[in-house]
């Protein structure tokens, strides 16, 4: 959401107007309809007893056009003569309520909040109820901030769901990673926990909100800043296949599962046009193909470089004109602010233009209960200061931490250490030392901070010593020789190394997959030193090529710890001293350092041989890789069998009737579109998948396992495996589980065409979990 430096500084002018008005800095948190007010209850926006839409249309029908245009911008002022108070559209909450943004202060009587992994790691666990847990903490605690007053505004910009597209990309560790399924997963627990559905959704309907949340950023983003191409004037090129089964599908999941009451469109253009001018995808797609029900907002200039930089619109009325044509309800910038009254003079726009993005912005501001009064008395309004950062939330942070850090390689079952023998470490390296750098961006104040070096020397009760190896993560200078003399006389090493803020971040795409600086020549140095193999913990979101490492005997374990939020450090002193076996994997391919051959531009997820384009993802690409999508060790071993699949071939002939089958005849294929498929031809025709699984060591453990489905034969740009489901089971030494995955062809046994169309194809393909395959044929 940074915004471009121009337009930051217009954008600072504007709030430095809003300081002056009432209410910004008040401790009671801003309403509006107060029942205290005679006049309030003459308004019929105020009534709670209609329906919202009846109260946005009263509310919208009573202002001026030039409050209309006041409204249209993120940070809107307030309007006194009804009772209603400035509110703040801007505010973040991507792993915890957070201070970026505009609406969040915590200079009240909240001062920190719950600081959860940051979403890469989490995505690492696998578990959707966990997700979910988290969304409704982050609620929690965003409604106990309003109802203290440290709120302009409940709307949250998260969560970030493009797919991780491009292991350079500075942002991919906002992201659940690079699979379709797990990033929609993902989108649907963490909305649904933050504004107050249930796990399964369906309570919420239309009505209230605990708090928003917004899908971001709509679609095919994923570039920020790549040897001077930036997001601001990126034009992304994806074919129709593309969209239809990797871009798209976590939005619609989002919207339709989640019912997210938010909806952010991107910076970049797609295929052409500013993802903000595109009515297609904001009207046609979002509201009218997947019901989209609430506002949608820019990212934050998106409108006004539309004109600058994209130069698609002729004049600044005209960029104004093309996203409140194409369905664009507020603005984060000044754009609509300045432009809109000369948009409308000039013709260019009509004001049922501006009505239609202010139904849209009150009646969400309505469903958080902002129009019903004091909100003391809301559903709500008890959610007070003590029910921040509470023993509960802290420590579901340091489970998300826990289940999520990956267990990469553990040679002779170096570990877990004993604790019992107390033995002498050297911890060493610049991210041991550091609590900041375990938050990740988009952070909040977290509740606790305390470094791995800290818990680590508890653990041995004093008997550790830390060593910084390098002076900054840049590694630019490195004092190897001292580090090597510190491991020297230490039982154990342990090295926490890998990247931050300054290696990858918003508006900072990597260039390299390697270590920064002398990072890799000081582990090498320090491992062939060392009494016995060293311990490599890493943090960074995004891969990196360590097949140094993975192949170094002197290495004998590496952790990868995502960015793991306030509790990382000690979830990593229980792993790496056996208080918790982990279970987390990849949710994103390692590649080698090779894979920056291929320009980050480059949007095609399907490979291209005739090029030597080696495709990206799991999915598609097919290149030699560091680690695959779904590794993760555990302290336990877990083998798997298909006990029961009752259905080993689906007739899908028999779904409906009117269905055509269509033939390809140089494909030789045939193939049935799901949308001729009726709902309850494809509900009747799902069928159940019993994985068992065991765990053959002797610690208990957590173990998400992944079944996949495997083409049997691979044509017309399907992927070579996809995801179809996840479960994370926790299992005793020695004990087994059968676990029913419920499967339906029409989400999982479908594929898009190239016309971006999912069609279900004939024949056979295998269900796969692990080293297990179930062949099973789909009959047309
Ligand atoms: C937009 O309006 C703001 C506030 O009045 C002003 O500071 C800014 O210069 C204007 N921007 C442009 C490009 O006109
Ligand atoms: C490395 O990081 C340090 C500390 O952040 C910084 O002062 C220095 O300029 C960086 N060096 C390079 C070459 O970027
Ligand atoms: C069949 O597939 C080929 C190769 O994908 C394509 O060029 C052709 O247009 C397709 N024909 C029909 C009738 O869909």
């Amino acid at each position: 959401m940074k915004f471009h430096k121009s337009i930051l500084r217009a954008f600072t002018n504007l709030l430095c107007l809003a300081l002056f008005l009432p209410l910004t800095q008040s401790s009671k948190p801003p309403f509006s309809c107060d029942k205290s007010n005679p006049q309030s209850n003459s308004f019929s926006f105020c009534n709670t007893i209609l329906p919202i839409p009846v109260r946005a249309r009263d509310l919208v029908s009573r202002l001026t056009i030039d409050e209309k245009i006041s409204q249209l911008i993120s940070t809107a002022p307030a309007i006194p003569r009804l009772g209603i108070p400035a509110y703040q559209w801007w505010s973040e909450a991507l792993h915890g309520v957070s201070y970026s943004g505009r609406g969040i202060s915590f200079d009240g009587d909240i001062t920190k909040a719950t600081s959860f992994p940051q979403v890469i790691l989490t995505a690492a666990s696998f578990d959707d109820h966990l997700w979910y847990r988290i969304g409704q903490v982050i609620g929690k605690e965003a409604r106990a901030v309003y109802n203290e007053g440290q709120a302009k505004g409940m709307t949250f910009w998260a969560p970030n769901i493009n797919i991780f597209r491009d292991p350079r990309w500075g942002r991919g560790q906002e992201t659940p990673g690079e699979d379709p399924l797990v990033t929609g997963k993902y989108a649907i627990s963490y909305v649904r926990g933050v504004q107050g559905d249930s796990f399964q959704g369906g309570i919420l309907k239309h009505g209230e909100l605990q708090a928003s949340a917004c899908c971001k950023h709509f679609t095919a983003y994923d570039l920020d800043n790549w040897k001077g191409i930036t997001r601001f004037g990126f034009d992304a090129r994806v074919t129709k296949q593309d969209l239809a089964d990797t871009f798209q599908p976590p939005f619609k999941s989002c919207i339709k599962e989640g019912k997210a009451s938010g909806l952010m469109c991107a910076f970049n253009r797609v295929n052409g046009v500013p993802a903000c001018a595109d009515r297609n995808l904001l009207t046609q797609i979002a509201r009218k193909e997947w019901g989209f029900r609430g506002y949608i907002t820019s990212d934050c200039g998106a409108v006004s470089i539309i004109y600058e930089k994209h130069k698609y619109a002729g004049t600044p009325e005209d960029a104004v004109a093309d996203v409140l044509k194409a369905g664009m309800d507020v603005d984060c910038g000044y754009y609509l602010f300045n432009y809109t009254k000369s948009a409308l003079l000039k013709k260019k726009i009509s004001e049922s233009n501006i009505d239609r993005a202010l139904h849209n912005l009150f009646s969400t501001r309505m469903r958080l209960g902002l129009f019903n009064g004091d909100p003391s008395k809301l559903p709500y309004g008890k959610i007070g200061p003590d029910q921040v950062c509470t023993k509960e939330h802290q420590e579901l942070a340091l489970e998300a931490a826990r289940n999520g850090i990956v267990l990469l390689k553990n040679s002779d079952r170096l570990l877990p250490l004993s604790k019992k023998t107390l033995p002498s470490l050297a911890v060493i390296g610049p991210n041991a030392n550091n609590a900041y750098v375990m938050l990740g961006n988009y952070e909040g104040p977290p509740c606790i901070s305390i470094e791995v070096f800290k818990v680590l020397q508890g653990y041995v009760q004093q008997n550790a010593v830390y060593h910084q190896g390098c002076d900054a993560v840049n590694c630019t200078s490195a004092d190897i020789n001292d580090a090597v003399n510190t491991a020297k006389n230490a039982d154990y090493v342990v090295l926490v190394m890998g990247l931050d803020r300054s290696q990858e971040g918003e508006d900072l795409d990597r260039e390299v997959l390697t270590l920064p600086g002398q990072q890799e020549s000081l582990i090498t140095a320090v491992a062939n030193a060392a009494k016995k193999p060293v311990i490599l913990v890493l943090f960074c979101g995004g891969p990196v090529d360590i097949t140094f490492a993975k192949l170094d005997p002197k290495i004998g374990s590496i952790l990868w710890a995502g960015y793991p939020g306030e509790a990382g450090g000690i979830a990593l002193a229980e792993i790496i001293f056996g208080d918790h076996n982990p279970g987390g994997r990849l949710p994103i391919t390692w590649y080698p350092k090779e894979f920056v051959n291929i320009p980050m531009t480059d949007m095609r997820m399907r490979p291209d041989p005739s090029s030597g384009y080696p495709g990206r993802t799991y999915r598609f690409y097919n290149g030699e890789k560091v680690f695959e999508f779904g590794y993760g060790l555990s302290y336990s071993t877990y083998s798997y069998n298909f006990i029961d699949v009752p259905q080993k071939t689906i007739y899908l002939n028999q779904l409906s009737a009117t269905s055509q089958a269509t033939s390809n005849s140089s494909n030789a294929v045939r193939y049935l579109s799901v949308s001729e498929l009726s709902k309850e031809s494809c509900e009747k025709a799902k069928f159940s998948a019993i994985v068992g699984v065991e765990n053959l060591g002797d610690l208990a453990g957590r173990h998400p396992v992944l079944l996949f489905v495997r083409q049997a034969k691979l044509r017309n740009g399907n992927p070579m495996k996809q995801l179809v489901g996840f479960q994370s089971v926790s299992l005793n030494a020695g004990a087994k589980a059968g676990i029913e995955f419920k499967l339906s062809p029409c989400e999982h046994l479908n594929s898009a065409n190239e016309d971006g169309l999912m069609v279900i194809e004939e024949g056979f393909r295998y269900l796969v979990v692990g080293d297990k395959e179930y062949p099973i044929n789909v009959v047309i």
